[in-house]
């Protein structure tokens, strides 16, 4: 099948999506200018998948990091241990780094390969569902901080992505349920058919049917393309893709990072979203409900943890990049399908919406 393009001029790079990717030599040949190259994974992944990645790098010159994994280890600590390797091997401003798993990788290396050098090529090779329908799409690398999620990076585009659809038969139930957050995200935001193909297919995405699972990583990257091919550094339209991420990332970090996995806190803040934009009369009650019952559906939260009060929020809040001199700006639903980045929000409403949309609920999220 023809590649999906991100088109970034002389930055341009494919999006291969399809099973029995990740062994394939000539997929990485093209984008690889030296013999130099550094696998980043991490253990569970290095497992499924490290051997065919070094069998399709043939007689290149192969080292391999194994990161913890997990939202814990997306710190500046794990790309020091990744620039270690690659200032000890002596490799030089022609190598390339591979990330070879999950989000955390992906934005790790890639923030290791932006800096490293002033900046070296890298391959993104997702392994979750999360990572082959956004993460490892767009460019952004970076790590988190402990006061607030991803506040340190970089964009620094890859050179190729290689979603493999076959990787998906591994995934922890919890991690594909999580990666259907994002997937349900694209719907909401950008493509009202897109929702409605969801909503009649959320049984055999879960049974995880591959060619259903591969319509929805395509359909997802082809919206991640287009928008990013618009709006590269997040002007404005790229602010779209992050939905639920406010009071996502607020509940990452005030949960501890981990505790929640980023698709489930994505979860729980499209839904907060949905009866914000409900409170004001922005969508129907009938299409918020229509997003929340899909999230549950999916085996996600519908709601944030009652640990967090209305006043964790706030502040937390507040330190998401979008917000402008302590102002939260929010991603809205305007109808299903149709998104707008906005400060201009009712507080009363959000604060209705922060004492209503909690609960005391613990991951995972499902029986
Ligand atoms: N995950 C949102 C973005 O890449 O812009």
């Amino acid at each position: 099948m023809q590649p999906l393009v991100v088109d970034l001029g002389d930055r341009a790079y494919p999006i291969h999506v399809g099973s029995d990717l990740i062994g394939r030599s000539d997929l990485y040949a093209p984008h690889l200018a030296g013999l130099q190259v550094l696998v980043v994974t991490d253990a569970t992944v290095a497992d499924l998948h490290l051997d065919r990645v070094r069998r399709a790098l043939g007689n290149r010159e192969v080292a391999s990091v194994v990161l913890a994994g997990g939202e814990a280890d997306k710190t500046l600590d794990a790309v020091s241990r990744i620039v270690d390797v690659l200032v000890e091997r002596r490799f030089n401003r022609s190598a390339a780094v591979v990330a070879l798993g999950g989000g955390v990788v992906g934005d790790v290396a890639g923030f290791a390969a932006a800096v490293y050098q002033r900046g070296i090529r890298y391959i993104q090779v997702p392994t979750t569902l999360l990572a082959q329908v956004d993460s490892s799409v767009g460019g952004k690398t970076g790590v988190n901080h402990p006061r607030g999620k991803n506040l340190v990076g970089a964009f620094h585009q890859p050179v190729c992505v290689i979603a493999d659809t076959g990787a998906l038969a591994t995934l922890s139930e919890r991690e594909l349920r999580a990666g259907l957050a994002e997937v349900i995200k694209y719907g909401v935001l950008w493509d009202a058919e897109f929702f409605d193909w969801i909503e009649a297919n959320l049984d055999g995405l879960l049974a995880r049917d591959e060619g259903l699972l591969a319509r929805s990583v395509r359909r997802s990257c082809e919206i991640k393309a287009e928008v990013v091919s618009q709006d590269e550094r997040e002007a404005g339209v790229r602010a779209r893709l992050n939905l639920g991420h406010t009071f996502g990332h607020a509940i990452e970090a005030g949960m501890e990072y981990g505790h929640w996995l980023h698709g489930e806190a994505v979860a729980a803040g499209t839904c907060m979203a949905a009866d914000l934009a409900a409170r004001m009369n922005w969508i129907s009650a009938a299409d918020a409900d229509r997003v929340q019952g899909l999230i549950r559906r999916a085996g996600l939260p519908d709601r944030g943890p009652a640990a967090l009060s209305p006043d964790d929020f706030l502040r937390l809040m507040a330190r998401d990049k979008k917000a402008v001199d302590g102002g939260i700006r929010l991603v809205l639903p305007r109808a299903i399908g149709d998104t707008v980045l906005t400060g201009d929000f009712d507080p009363r409403a959000l604060a209705g919406t922060l004492e209503a949309c909690r609960a005391d609920i613990e991951p995972p999220f499902f029986d």
